[in-house]
């Protein structure tokens, strides 16, 4: 890596050497996996020289790689080895860990296997240059962690399913050279950034979400138009609508299996009706509001000064009525966005028992159970400087961020004297909660898999924040990385900082926030991926970094771990509470070289949150090599089509001294 010293790399390298000599590994053997690849290899002709030793394990076969433990298959790779005919059921299919597999090159046809949708656990599929045909696989939409998909030079026909959508994250999707008739699907993984269709037989408007992609992803497509293509003839059918044009509260899910007339039908049919029922609402609100207009809300748990001041801008006249001639009870009101799941208003809300959650750098939060049982986080801002507009103007931008590792902002309110903002409730609690609470006693350490679940969603949650939302966040630390029951983590408290004053630094808690921004006061993305390198480090360490602004001791996180790794203590750098897992150090070392790029000290050498995202994805977790190994598949990286499996086979180890 090139933002690492000499002297750097070399201890890194000591640190990886030192961890592989310290456990040696278990012989073991796949066997159920085992099985289903004999199985495949006896049903399929192929040639020759593909020969595999029954009585040698499977893990050191040509073309496949075991997990750590060798217990199970996570790769398979046999690309041009010739083999000929159709995927038998019950043989690959059965690899339920597979990550990687690429039967590119080949003359395979027929149908996948329905077993295929097994294949969860799947991050690469590549089948390429083979001869299969029917429909768009439909168990390739079940993969739902697939990132990368190419089953380019096929014969598949008929359309390409809406459920693409599915494999929220996919970065590439290759489809060309195929027989993929009909519109083109709205299609918007996040992260897509490879895509292609050309030479189909697709027709009609290419989707807005897939404009931005080059004229050469779609060439060869004689009826299709727009985008980067000849402008449509405006009579031309237009494609389903894009999940962002829909109007508010449709649910977008269900109309996949409807035509595209119905789907508008029925779109501007119910978004006339909402409308109708939302002004009917209003009225009735107002007429109430306008007959008890001194009616003061009962008694909280909120804070006195929220529930006085919110009551009295929600309720009566309120003291900055500036612009007057609008209502206030229209001007004052806790905002919603769309999309939500909702209903109540701000006199709920301040009927709400609360208990607080935390007193934290932009605000505290509160816990508020509303009379009807949902439960909700309220975070009262304070010290905020900009005006009502441009807090609306922020509001919006935030309150459209949607993302599964984001917490969603539900809803606002603004008056002069208080600030609340409304988010989800979090079950699980936060990261740091998890990762620094009483320790020691009797609590349960979060293992490894859950740390590397929780790194790699918040990473996602960031990326989707920089790149779809153009948002910086502005405030990354474990207290603001809420989890869910399985550990999927969500950021919380993004962008916020351009609420408050210069005056106040963003990210105020020290030990996360970027060296330049000391200077600059101003959070910008790189400094986020800084914050995020010292999350990484919390997480493998175990240590809470500096709190000093609020007043607790703590580390400067980045700077102790380069002293440790420079003092060739090694070992000590990574939480005790992960000693008890075995076959986790070179995962360990390697997010730890993630953090160490994160945290470099010039923002330029820092990687972007999506190539944070991409490496951690490409992290071995058993599949040593896959990294390089994954790019000969990959036609976006230069593939040469036609490397044999034994040359691709060149011992993974090769730096041991
Ligand atoms: C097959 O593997 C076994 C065990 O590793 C080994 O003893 C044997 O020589 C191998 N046979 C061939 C043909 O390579
Ligand atoms: C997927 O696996 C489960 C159990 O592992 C099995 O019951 C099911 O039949 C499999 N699905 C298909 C389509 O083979
Ligand atoms: C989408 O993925 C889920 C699993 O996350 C699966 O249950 C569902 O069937 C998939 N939808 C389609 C249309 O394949
Ligand atoms: C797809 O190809 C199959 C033959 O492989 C054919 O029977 C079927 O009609 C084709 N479907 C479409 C929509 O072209
Ligand atoms: C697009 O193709 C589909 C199926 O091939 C066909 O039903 C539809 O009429 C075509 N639309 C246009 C505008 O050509
Ligand atoms: C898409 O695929 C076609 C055919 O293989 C190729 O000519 C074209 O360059 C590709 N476009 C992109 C953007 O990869």
């Amino acid at each position: 890596m090139a933002v690492f010293s000499n002297s750097g790399l070399a201890v890194l390298l000591f640190v990886y050497v030192f961890l592989l000599l310290g456990h040696g590994r278990v012989n073991s053997e796949p066997t159920q996996d085992k099985q289903a690849l004999l199985a495949f290899l006896n049903q399929t002709p192929h040639e020759n020289r593909l020969q595999w030793n029954t009585s040698d394990s499977a893990c050191n076969w040509v073309g496949v790689k075991c997990d750590p433990t060798s217990s199970y298959v996570y790769t398979l790779r046999l690309p041009g080895v010739a083999l000929v005919g159709q995927i038998p059921a019950n043989t690959i299919g059965l690899l339920s860990q597979l990550r990687v597999l690429s039967l590119r090159s080949n003359r395979l046809s027929g149908e996948l296997p329905a077993d295929f949708s097994n294949l969860t656990a799947l991050h690469s599929l590549y089948l390429q240059d083979n001869l299969f045909s029917g429909n768009f696989p439909a168990s390739v939409t079940q993969m739902t962690r697939l990132t990368r998909l190419d089953l380019s030079s096929n014969k598949f026909n008929g359309t390409i399913p809406f459920a693409v959508n599915n494999l929220t994250h996919l970065t590439g999707l290759f489809l060309q050279n195929n027989d993929f008739s009909g519109n083109l699907p709205s299609i918007n993984p996040v992260s897509l950034d490879d895509f292609n269709v050309s030479n189909n037989r697709l027709n009609g408007s290419i989707p807005t979400t897939l404009a931005k992609f080059d004229a050469s992803s779609f060439a060869g497509n004689p009826n299709l138009c727009g985008g980067p293509l000849r402008p449509c003839n405006p009579f031309f059918p237009t494609p389903a609508p894009s999940p962002s044009s829909i109007p508010p509260l449709i649910p977008v899910k269900k109309s996949k299996k409807l035509s595209k007339a119905a789907i508008i039908a029925i779109s501007v049919g119910s978004g006339l009706i909402l409308l109708l029922l939302l002004l009917i609402l209003l009225l009735c609100l107002r007429r109430r509001r306008q007959r008890q207009p001194t009616k003061p809300p009962k008694p909280t748990a909120l804070p006195r000064t929220v529930s006085a001041a919110a009551a009295e801008a929600g309720t009566s006249s309120s003291k900055d009525d500036i612009t007057g001639g609008s209502s206030e009870a229209e001007r004052n009101k806790l905002v919603f966005f769309e999309g939500g799941i909702y209903s109540f208003d701000l006199e709920d809300l301040l009927r709400a028992s609360a208990e607080v959650l935390g007193k934290g750098s932009v605000g505290t939060s509160y816990k508020a159970v509303l009379e009807e049982g949902t439960t909700v986080v309220v975070k009262r801002l304070k010290d905020v400087v900009v005006t009502k507009k441009d807090f609306e103007m922020q509001m919006e931008t935030l309150g459209n961020i949607k993302h599964e590792n984001v917490v969603p902002l539900r809803a606002f309110y603004y008056s002069k004297d208080e600030k609340l903002l409304v988010y989800d409730f979090m079950v699980a609690g936060s990261l740091s909660a998890l990762l620094h609470g009483s320790r020691g006693s009797g609590r349960t350490p979060l293992d490894w898999d859950n740390r590397m679940k929780i790194a790699l969603s918040a990473a996602r949650g960031l990326a989707h924040l920089h790149v779809s939302g153009k948002v910086v966040h502005g405030n990354i630390k474990s207290s603001n990385i809420l989890l869910r029951p399985d550990h999927d983590a969500s950021v919380s408290d993004f962008g916020l900082t351009p609420l408050f004053g210069t005056s106040t630094p963003p990210n105020r808690v020290a030990g996360y926030r970027a060296p330049e921004v000391v200077e600059t006061r101003k959070a910008t993305f790189k400094s986020d991926v800084y914050s995020f390198g010292v999350l990484l480090l919390e997480l493998l360490t175990g240590k809470a970094p500096n709190q000093a602004s609020l007043g607790e001791e703590g580390i400067d996180l980045p700077r102790w771990v380069q002293s440790v790794v420079r003092e060739e203590w090694t070992a000590e750098v990574f939480d005790v509470e992960l000693m008890r897992y075995h076959n986790i150090e070179e995962e360990m070392v390697q997010l730890l070289q993630i953090a160490m790029a994160c945290v470099s000290t010039v923002p330029d050498q820092r990687p972007s949150m999506q190539e944070v995202v991409r490496m951690i994805e490409d992290m071995n977790r058993g599949e040593t090599d896959d990294g390089l190994r994954q790019s000969s598949d990959d036609p976006s990286k230069g593939s040469d089509g036609q490397t044999p499996p034994p040359e691709s086979r060149t011992p993974p180890r090769a730096r041991t001294p």
